[in-house]
């Protein structure tokens, strides 16, 4: 019998941040500070949307760009937040997750052997998603010393005559980084000199905790050289509605929404319409939310520091991203002996590229209590690899 798989897909690797959780399914009494994934329910009111749309009978498909009147929420949310302009019928859609709107910017954009500029450590979908694309990765090396922000010379330096985008994963899982409105000047600068597109992944755009965020959509020249990725799992809870959505210039979201049309049809129906709800009456939800992850994100970051452990101070998202450089040993082994010693899961910093190699990603979507729990392991953990 032939080989049934194709070689693209067997050369790609698993995420390096499963294989902690089904480890920990197995280990009785560990705790997970591994994953990426809100920990309150999804409002109520959000929820009584969806459940509504099912007593109405609404379960159906929508249109594949999604309902009208979802498409007009994220027009009027992207417009007050950062002032910019969309057209809810052509230049927005509704997809599964940020993760399709990812997928689907990939395919619809590259040709075989167009370089795809990628800054690391950041989120694990972005190098598969471009190599099914047949699209090249190029690795922009993120560093600390720059409070991870990608800086405009880093972009220069990898940028050739075949880069065609570059993708802007902030605020950023894994470090939590954030760009400033200044960061981005510089960086559009590049895009709009070296006739780049951006793919820019704004799933943590409602978690900041130093102002707020700002889109490179804003800057004069750049609406119409991004795809702006956005979703409903972070900011609202709802991870497992399974919504998100792609807005950019009406050419590129035709052809998207065509392999969308093909592979998928449309977003979940029900999720479509508790989504409506969130951007019409959410916001008062969010800002709670908010402030509870901040809230836990201080006594993170107070902790390492009574633990003497270096730890840049992140501004978005719900991660921190210590070093743990000082003991001497891979991330990989730090967190396989954390979770076998002290039964607490965290995630190694290699599992978001080979830069992350020396730190390991906290999650802190996890309640006060957990996380005291945890940092007590912990502490015992690293006091025992001082002695
Ligand atoms: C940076 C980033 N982008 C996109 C996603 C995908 O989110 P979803 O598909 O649930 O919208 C995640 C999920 O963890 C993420 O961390």
């Amino acid at each position: 019998m032939r080989d049934p798989l194709g070689k693209k897909v067997i050369g790609i690797k698993p995420s390096g941040i499963r294989k902690f959780f089904d480890i920990v399914q197995e280990t009785e009494g560990a705790i997970s500070l591994g994953v990426g994934e809100p920990d309150f329910d999804t409002p109520w009111h959000i929820r009584d949307e969806g459940i509504y749309s099912l007593e109405k009978g609404r379960t159906f498909y929508t249109s594949n760009s999604g309902l009208k009147e979802l498409r007009q929420e994220v027009s009027n949310y992207i417009n007050r937040t950062q002032g910019v302009t969309y057209d809810p019928l052509k230049e927005i859609f509704i997809t599964v997750g940020g993760s399709e709107a990812i997928d689907l910017a990939f395919r619809a954009m590259v040709d075989e052997g167009d370089e795809v500029l990628i800054p690391q450590p950041s989120y694990v979908s972005y190098e598969p998603c471009a190599i099914l694309a047949d699209a090249v990765p190029v690795i922009i090396e993120l560093k600390e010393e720059n409070d991870f922000r990608l800086t405009a010379e880093e972009v220069l330096e990898k940028v050739t005559d075949k880069t065609k985008i570059l993708v802007l994963p902030f605020p950023n899982n894994p470090t939590g980084a954030v760009m400033e409105k200044k960061d981005l000047e510089e960086i559009a600068k590049v895009v709009i000199e070296k006739d780049l597109y951006v793919i820019s992944d704004e799933i943590y755009s409602e978690l900041t905790y130093n102002g707020k965020h700002v889109s490179i959509v804003s800057l004069p020249g750049m609406r119409e050289r991004t795809i702006l990725i956005n979703g409903f799992s972070k900011a609202y809870a709802m991870t497992g509605w399974r919504l998100g959505y792609a807005c950019g210039p009406a050419n590129i979201m035709a052809q998207m929404v065509k392999i969308h049309q093909f592979a998928i049809m449309c977003a979940p129906t029900t999720s479509q319409y508790a989504a409506v709800e969130a951007l019409r009456n959410g916001d008062e939800d969010v800002s709670k939310m908010r402030e509870e992850y901040n809230h836990r994100r201080r006594y993170l970051l107070n902790e390492f520091k009574k633990f003497g452990l270096p730890c840049f101070e992140p501004f978005g998202a719900f991660y921190v991203f210590p070093c743990i450089k000082k003991f001497g040993m891979s991330s990989d082994e730090f967190c396989t002996r954390l979770l076998e010693e002290e039964k607490l899961a965290v995630v190694p910093g290699s599992a978001f590229g080979d830069c992350g190699e020396g730190y390991i990603r906290i999650s802190y979507a996890y309640s006060l209590q957990n996380l005291k729990i945890a940092m007590e392991r912990f502490e015992k953990f690293i006091s025992k690899l001082e002695h």
